[in-house]
This record gives structure tokens, sequence and C-alpha cells, in this order.
């Protein structure tokens, strides 16, 4: 019998011939060079909630943390803005519903999801076991759904109630409520009214020509605080079938490729609001997050990153922290708003 040859295969097409290749267990980061760094109060405050450090991670890119929970601590991250819930459950939209693109991903997934009571009912206790702000970011068809989701989430006790404003208005004949000043407010009056103590972060498109006007009217209509930006719209066809790759024809951008754009956008936006920002968008390491936060935002969400590396949060954290010892200061709130345009 010829000797047994072992060639990689990857998982997905290993026919059981091959040992499993080498890897380190998920549970071990790779240890970070060490060095001595003065110490930095990671500590920042979004709209009255305190986080031990201003890394979150991005809505519909974390799940409810179940799966993440596997490889850390989740107790580590400042805040979870959980997957977006919707007031019934979502099947989500046909596959396939993500596509990569030379510097990010495009997703249509339609904000699949169990529904607002099942959140309430499984996975806020879940997260309730970590010692992390719980972010609950809600979608609706109509500003009534959305004032029905937000006294649900009131009652639940989350820590903040994210208003993804990205999506179709039924009423208005399908707009999404990002794109129209008038539509934001109105979903964010209505979210407030229903909010009861729990802080309203409204999260803005950046499909819009103006984003100022949008994130102008939020704040009037009594947004606690914003957050952007969402995934920028966009479009890849399948050269050889001449069908777009993505079944829904097109879908939202996010990865390194938008983290210019949402500087640019939080920048704008930080100069025409007092309320604190979350900014995201393309963030995989503590520089980008670090340029957000230069630009006005008080915290930052990571996103698609995380998906190429689970311990992407800790990365951004770990160098937020040192780069902010590096420039001598004592809170890495501190670098907000600190920009120096010319
Ligand atoms: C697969 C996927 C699902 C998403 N789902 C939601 C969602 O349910 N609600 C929401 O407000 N944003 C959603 N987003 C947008 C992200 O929260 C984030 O704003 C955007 O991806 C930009 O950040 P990133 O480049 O770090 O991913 C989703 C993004 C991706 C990639």
């Amino acid at each position: 019998m010829p000797e047994k040859k072992f060639v990689y295969l990857p998982e997905a097409v290993d026919c059981g011939e091959n040992p499993p290749p080498e890897r380190p267990h998920p549970s071990v980061r790779p240890a970070a060079p060490q060095e001595r760094l003065p110490e930095v109060d990671m500590s920042v405050t979004l709209a009255g909630m305190t986080m031990k450090n201003p890394v979150c991670v991005a809505s519909g890119t974390y799940g409810f943390g179940r799966e993440y929970g596997q490889f850390y601590d989740l107790s580590e991250i400042g805040g979870i803005c959980a997957k977006g819930l919707t007031l019934h459950r979502r099947e989500g939209n046909p596959a396939p519903r993500i596509a990569e693109t030379p510097m990010g991903i495009l997703n249509s997934v339609g904000l699949q999801n169990p529904g607002v009571d099942a959140f309430i009912a499984q996975e806020l206790p879940f997260l309730r076991q970590y010692d992390v702000k719980v972010i609950a970011n809600i979608s609706g068809n109509t500003p009534e759904e959305y004032g029905i989701m937000c006294e649900k989430l009131s009652a639940a006790g989350v820590d903040m109630i994210e208003v993804n404003i990205s999506c179709p208005n039924v009423k208005a004949g399908g707009l999404a409520y990002g794109t129209r000043p008038e539509l934001a407010a109105e979903v964010t009056q209505v979210a407030k009214a229903h909010a009861g103590k729990v802080p309203v972060m409204v999260k803005l498109s950046p499909n819009v020509t103006d984003i100022t006007e949008i994130a102008r009217a939020v704040e009037e209509a009594g947004a606690d605080a914003l957050s952007l930006i969402n995934t920028i719209r966009g479009m890849r066809i399948d050269v050889n079938t001449r069908r777009p790759v993505l079944k829904m024809n097109t879908g939202g951008l996010s990865g390194p490729a938008v983290l210019p754009v949402a500087v640019r956008m939080v920048w704008e936006v930080a100069q025409c609001v007092k309320v604190p920002i979350l900014g995201m968008g393309g963030v995989a390491k503590g520089e980008d997050a670090a340029q957000l936060m230069l630009a006005g935002a008080s915290a930052v969400a990571v996103g698609t990153a995380m998906f190429a590396d689970p311990f992407a949060p800790l990365t951004v954290r770990d160098g937020l922290r040192d780069i902010a010892a590096r420039q001598g200061l004592s809170a890495v709130r501190e670098l907000t708003g600190g920009v120096r345009p010319w």
C-alpha cells in the first residue's frame, strides 16, 4: 500500500483522511508584545452610560455574543450592540446575502432575528451574566413598532436602545427613515416617548447627501446619542452570469473601505451636534478607533473586522490604550474631538 500523504485541505472539503490542521485553540489569544506603558483610564461615558472601555461591537456582526463568548470573556468589551431586532421574528433575505469585495463585504442579510420578545426571554439573560453594557438595536416598519419595542426593552432593563433608521418606512412608501430629516425625527420622538429612562441612540445612515441635516433633526427630536455609520449601499456583478452576486441585487458595504467615509461623517456630525457619538465603520485596529475618536466620537464599535479575527475588539482596545499612553494622555476620552484640522 502506498504511503499515505497528508495534504492540507480546508475543512470544508476535508473527507476525513487528513489530520486536523495545526492551529492554536480558539480561546488562546496571540500574546501581545510586552512593553510597559503608563496607565490610561479607558472608561468613557456615552449619554450617561459608563463603559469600562470605549470599544463596542457593532450590531449585526456579533449576534447576541454567544459565539464570540467561546473565544473570550464578553466582560472585556465595553458594550455589545446586539443584532438588529424587529417586533416579530424575521427570516431575513434569500441567499447569497454576503459578498466579498476588495476592501470589505457587501451584505443583504435583511435583519434575520428571533424578534424582540425572544431576545428579552432568551438572549438578554445570557448577556446579563457579563459585566458589559447591553445596547439593543431596533428596526421597525412603522414608528408605532419602534414605540412598542422601546417599551418592551425599557421594561426589560437594557442599558441603551440603538434605533436603526436605515430601514424602510412602510407608511412612507418604503422610504428609509434615515434619508429624510422629518421621518428620522418622528421615529426618534416616538422612541424617546416609549423608552422611559433608557437612553436612545439613533443610528444614522451614510446613504444621504448631507448627514448633518439628519443628525440635527434627530438631536432636536430628543436623541441622547448618535451612532454612525451604517453600511453604504453597493453592488457587485458576476460578469459571466451577468447576475448581481447578491440575491437582493444590492447590499450594504462595510469593512476597511468605509473607514475614511466614517471618519469624515463623524467629524462633520460632531461639529453640529452636542450629543455624544458612537463611531463605527471599518475599525480593525487601535489607530482606526483613534481616528474616529479624534474626529469626535466618544466611543467606537468594531464590526466586519471580527469576521476575520474574533479578537479584533480586544486588539482595538489595546491599540487604543497604547496610542493614548504614548501620547501622554491619562484618559482615553481625551482623544475625543482632538483633531487639529488645517
Ligand atoms: C452582516 C451585517 C449585518 C448588520 N446588521 C445590522 C443591524 O441589524 N442593525 C444595524 O443597525 N446595523 C447593522 N449592520 C451595520 C453594522 O452595525 C455597522 O454599522 C457597519 O457594518 C459598519 O461597521 P464595520 O465596517 O466595522 O462593519 C450590519 C453589518 C453587517 C456587516
